[in-house]
């Protein structure tokens, strides 16, 4: 039995993920989680899959065993893991709230980290793991800051995961698309007075990032960022002092600091 494990199901990429993974890639059992269980099911129902679906907070440690119970309950083969849940929000320091600061960490990274921890002896030779990054995890990012700094993390941790489980014939691949069409943004930019950057127009389609990076998965890659001005950022973004690439993205998201 094939099974995929895509977090933040319910939405945007991750379900993406799912439709993708189960016309491609001979999925028999997916098990989604997030905490909109309507939307999970409707999404098995649409797709008309096999689908577990665990209801879970995973910026909690409750959500967490919710995974970890039903991995040690079933003992699954995973052929796939998608880390997609995830958000971030704009705001300095200053204006971000600190729950908002530790939730993003919380999702983002470790919840991350524990569920590729606690999924990894359960996957299966040739399996393929995703951690959702994102382009804006190349440069320090004021006012996006906890945001690229968590994306930031999540590059530099999958793509020493992958070196690392390689001998066991796995893979990770940290997956940096730009500005994508889903929820994201209406979130990220809720707050009053927060304005998106200018230039994220116009948005990128989940389906045809998720393409790409599930190709790129396949091929073992450690690292797969979509769509050329997010490659063009990823090259400047070396070559550029990180005090002028702040100015450049605050002029952007027209503020101030
Ligand atoms: N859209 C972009 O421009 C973009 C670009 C680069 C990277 N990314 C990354 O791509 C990933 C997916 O984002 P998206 O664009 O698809 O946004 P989205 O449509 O808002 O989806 C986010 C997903 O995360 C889940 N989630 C949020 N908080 C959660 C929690 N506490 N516990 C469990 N699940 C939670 C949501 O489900 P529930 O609300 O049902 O829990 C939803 O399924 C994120 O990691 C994001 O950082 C997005």
């Amino acid at each position: 039995m094939a099974i995929a494990i895509i977090t933040g199901a319910s939405s945007g990429i991750g379900e993406e993920f799912a439709r993708q993974l189960h016309l491609s890639e001979g999925i028999d059992e997916f098990w989604f989680v997030a905490r909109r269980r309507d939307r999970m099911e409707a999404l098995r129902d649409r797709l008309g899959v096999k689908a577990k679906i665990i209801t879970a907070d995973l910026a909690t440690e409750a959500g967490i065993n919710e995974v970890r119970n039903a991995l040690s309950e079933e003992k699954p083969e995973v052929k796939y893991l998608v880390n997609a849940a995830g958000f971030g929000n704009f705001g300095t320091f200053e204006e971000l709230p600190e729950d908002e600061v530790v939730k993003m960490i919380d999702l983002n990274v470790k919840a991350l980290v524990l569920i590729t921890h606690i999924t990894i002896p359960y996957m299966v030779k040739g399996g393929r793991i995703i951690e959702l990054g994102s382009g804006s995890c190349f440069t320090p990012l004021p006012a996006f800051n906890i945001y690229a700094s968590s994306k930031s993390f999540v590059l530099h941790y999958t793509k020493a995961l992958n070196f690392e489980i390689k001998k066991h014939g796995l893979r990770a691949t940290c997956f940096c698309p730009g500005w994508v069409e889903t929820e994201f943004l209406g979130k990220a930019t809720a707050r009053e007075g927060v304005t998106a950057p200018k230039s994220m127009k116009p948005l990128l389609s989940c389906e045809s990032v998720v393409k790409r990076c599930v190709r790129a998965s396949r091929r073992g890659r450690a690292m797969c960022v979509t769509n050329w001005y997010t490659k063009l950022q990823h090259v400047l973004f070396k070559l550029v002092p990180d005090p002028l690439l702040s100015r450049m993205w605050l002029g952007m998201l027209n503020k101030k600091i």
